[in-house]
């Protein structure tokens, strides 16, 4: 009997001590400092609020109270956003509550409980009943209400639909070959979501965090950290552009790539030889086919990471760098973040140094099995003094003449979550478990900071595999390796995967990435029989930010090895790309301004469109651009989903159609179903060899004209390409507006802004207006322009810059013009 009432007693216990773990205590008091507001509770807890501005809050939850952190934020570089004067607290019997012109914080005083009201008393976020702020030993939990229309949006790269709702994901940075298109965790940790109640949270925490959308209750849902301090962010918006904005004001604005990195690339796991560098090069400058980068794979380096040259593969790099620069290509090399044990000399300089992530259980520098070159240490980027010893070593081929690098494998090379032997590795900066995320990313900085300290003034190219929040500071990315390994035929689901990936990667403020065009894993035996997947990647890969072909091993997959069909119609996919990459040159300004990606989920640029919440299979390219690579097998059409406003056929310049509906178009092999949205104006060049084949160039402006009394404007954008001149405003930007007026259009080139940067020569600029009806007079300025055929408007359009003309074409619907750019303001009106 005794037995049994102790045991009473022991489960009685048992709850109540279960029941305070899983409960909020009640607010007992708060002091408040300048932006910051700490409440105390009950429980020995306090959570404090910080105002980052008027729409940003900082929310830490300090189960003892103490509210230390390990390390400062690896994240965020900047909190305080904007002037927000000294806090208030208003107390009442029941809460706390405090003002900023665009929220309404509310803090109920038993159970604790957070609330964030917009201005106009609309609840946005929510504790989740007495269970917002939950600590179970190191473990913290938080747990928000779930409204039945909430959507959830984000996480960086992820697989899966876009839409989170009802998943749960992991933040461990995992190398995951051949990943299916459910795989989670993937190569990078962004712990960064949006709801579609006008919020972001950031949760700066590093360790193996987990979200959890609802899959645990209808309710509520949650995000959790194993260790480390419970710190998240709030980030109110009146849209996700707006969110997404001020992530980038806390974790920092992207790099922007040098110029040619947005051109095409072209690489393969064994392409790491002089020969077939060479060969590949050859190949695309013989058949024409528009190309900038050329990869060389790890096995390039004689030992991991030595950065020299591996013997009997390259006789004459140097050569080789010149040779193949002289072709119009840039080489882009791997790095892997770690010392061979092989090469005994760097490993035991490195060892020595103690440069080397330490085996806690033994102090040694920790034994880390690669999956190639033997066993290796693994560099402690956290460590200051490795910065500079690193940098030394990555600038031998720098000055060799590579451009840049692939950081690969920085997860580290850690395939199976489960691995937990390898939690010894201790750093300078502290256990693994708290590094293992950010450690792409500390690798990252030492490569971009030293590059930039060795190469003044130079951009830096460097891609990463595994990263962390604020890897856009250092970096740019690809998705790692995707594709069928049992038969890469069958990849057509793994590429459709891709399309989410790389959105999601973008709302992670990854803007400049890719994937492994042609799916990095699987043996293509049969060519012919891969043709028509081959041509549906590369025409997706197209609109990759950064376009790279990658396959593994010797697995060869160069343009022109899938039949005569296919090789035309890649090129054509790449060849649309260069045309359009003075847009994509104004993008990339825009990304590095505001974090924005290139490709866009179509609710960024929609979101009151609750229809764009399931548009995985299409998205937007900038604002102006509707592109719907076909991912499916044998399929000669495209079910396209249009938002609101008027869509023009990009592919024929001139069917339009209504918005708000779902459409399915033509879309037969050599057709990338694409839209361009009435009322916009889209630049271009023409299509070269490399990005900088000729430094100055016409520019040819397509005008999809806006509605009647509605104008149409972009402002092209363009600085030297390759320098850091764009951080310190060199740069130029060219206003074009054209107005559609009841008698016409009145086309205005703006006064040109921006003085630091001017054009290597001179240039004309090239004006094709789409349009049924046709004007039959052109005044510039008010003087009468010349009338001409097309073929006299196009001669010597590259050469002479004295000739103002214009042609009306009825047949091809279009109004052509020809101007000279001297950079001043000009309004030509064309007149029915
Ligand atoms: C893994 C990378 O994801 C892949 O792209 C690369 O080819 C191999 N490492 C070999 O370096």
């Amino acid at each position: 009997m005794k037995k049994y009432i102790f045991l009473f007693f022991a489960v009685c216990a048992f709850s109540v001590y279960a029941n305070a773990q899983n409960r909020t205590g009640d607010c007992t008091s708060y002091t408040s400092d300048d932006r910051s507001v700490t409440f105390y509770l009950n429980d020995s807890s306090a959570i404090q609020l910080r105002l980052c501005s008027q729409s940003t809050v900082r929310i830490w939850f300090s189960p003892d109270g103490s509210f230390q952190r390990s390390n400062p934020s690896f994240a965020v570089v900047n909190e305080d956003l904007e002037d927000v004067g000294t806090v208030h607290v208003d107390e009442q019997n029941a809460c706390y509550e405090i003002f900023t012109p665009k929220l309404r914080i509310r803090v109920n005083k038993s159970p604790f409980n957070l609330q964030i009201f917009d201005k106009y008393q609309k609840l946005l976020f929510s504790d989740y009943a007495d269970k917002g702020h939950i600590s179970n030993g190191q473990r913290k939990l938080e747990y928000k209400t779930l409204r039945r229309d909430e959507h959830f949006f984000g996480l960086g790269e992820k697989t899966g639909k876009l839409d989170r709702r009802g998943e749960a994901y992991k933040m461990w940075n995992s190398d995951k070959p051949c990943y299916s298109a459910v795989e989670d965790p993937l190569y990078k940790s962004i712990p960064f979501f949006m709801s579609s109640y006008r919020y972001g949270i950031f949760l700066d925490n590093t360790y193996k965090t987990e979200f959890k959308f609802g899959t645990e209750s209808r309710d509520y849902y949650s995000f959790e950290a194993p260790g480390g301090e419970m710190i998240y962010y709030f980030i109110f918006g009146k849209d996700y552009k707006e969110i997404m904005k001020q992530y980038v004001d806390l974790t920092g604005k992207p790099i922007m790539p040098p110029k040619w990195a947005l051109g095409f690339a072209q690489c393969r796991g064994l392409l790491t030889s002089e020969k077939l560098s060479y060969e590949i090069a050859e190949g695309y400058r013989k058949r024409g086919i528009p190309c900038d980068v050329i990869y060389q794979d790890i096995g390039w380096t004689q030992y991991l990471q030595d950065f020299e040259w591996r013997k009997g593969n390259y006789e004459n790099p140097k050569k080789m760098l010149a040779d193949l620069k002289d072709m119009g290509f840039k080489v882009v090399v791997s790095q892997d973040p770690v010392i061979s044990q092989a090469n005994k000399r760097q490993w035991e300089e490195a060892d020595r140094l103690g440069y080397l992530v330490k085996d806690s259980t033994n102090g040694r520098s920790y034994d880390m099995p690669w999956p190639w070159g033997g066993n290796c240490g693994v560099v402690d980027f956290t460590l200051p003094a490795v910065a500079d010893w690193w940098g030394a070593y990555q600038q031998k081929p720098i000055d060799d003449g590579i451009a840049g690098f692939w950081t690969d494998m920085g997860e580290p090379a850690w395939s199976n979550e489960e691995q937990t032997e390898r939690l010894v590795m201790k750093h300078h900066l502290g256990m693994h478990d708290e590094i293992h995320n950010v450690y792409g990313l500390t690798w990252d900085k030492v490569v971009k900071e030293q590059f930039e300290k060795r190469n003044p003034n130079r951009r830096v190219f460097q891609m990463t595999r595994a990263a962390f929040a604020g890897l856009q500071r250092y970096t740019f990315g690809w998705t790692g390796d995707c594709g069928n390994g049992d038969d890469v035929t069958q990849g057509w689901g793994q590429m459709a995967n891709q399309i989410p990936v790389l959105l999601s990667a973008g709302l992670g403020i990854i803007p400049f990435t890719t994937c492994d065009i042609t799916g990095y894993c699987g043996d293509i035996e049969d060519y012919p029989a891969m043709a028509e997947l081959y041509t549906r990647w590369i025409q997706m890969g197209a609109f990759n930010p950064l376009s790279r072909i990658h396959h593994e091993g010797n697995v060869a997959v160069e343009p022109w090895l899938f039949g005569e069909e296919a090789e035309k119609n890649a090129k054509a996919a790449i060849e649309l790309k260069y045309r359009l990459l003075p847009y994509i040159y104004t993008y990339a300004r825009e990304a590095h301004e505001t974090g924005l990606p290139l490709m866009r989920p179509m609710f960024l640029e929609y979101p009151a469109d609750m229809e764009t919440f399931s548009t995985d299979a299409q998205f937007m390219f900038g604002s102006e651009l509707l592109v719907a690579p076909v991912v499916k097998k044998g399929a000669r059409n495209k079910n396209v989903y249009l938002p609101e406003g008027t869509w023009i056929d990009y592919n024929n310049k001139h069917t339009a159609y209504s918005g708000e509906q779902w459409m399915t178009v033509d879309a037969p092999l050599n057709t990338i179903p694409m839209f361009v949205k009435q009322g916009s104006i889209i630049p271009q060049m023409p299509v070269m060899n490399y990005t900088d084949e000729k430094p100055v160039y016409p520019v040819t402006f397509e005008i999809f004209p806006a509605a009647a009394g509605s104008e149409t404007t972009f402002s092209l954008y363009e600085d030297a390409g390759t320098d850091l001149g764009y951080l310190r405003g060199e740069f130029m930007r060219t206003p074009i507006t054209c107005q559609t007026t009841d008698t016409g259009y009145t086309l205005k080139v703006g006064t040109r802004t921006g003085e630091k940067y001017s054009l290597p020569g001179q240039r004309n600029l090239m004006f094709c207006i789409y349009t049924e009806q046709m004007p039959k007079t052109a005044l510039l300025d008010g003087q009468k322009i010349k009338k001409t055929n097309v073929g006299k408007l196009e001669e010597n359009r590259e050469t002479e810059f004295t000739i103002t003309a214009w042609c009306p074409d009825k047949k091809q619907g279009t109004c052509l013009l020809r101007l000279p750019d001297d950079g001043k303001e000009h309004i030509i009106e064309f007149v029915y």
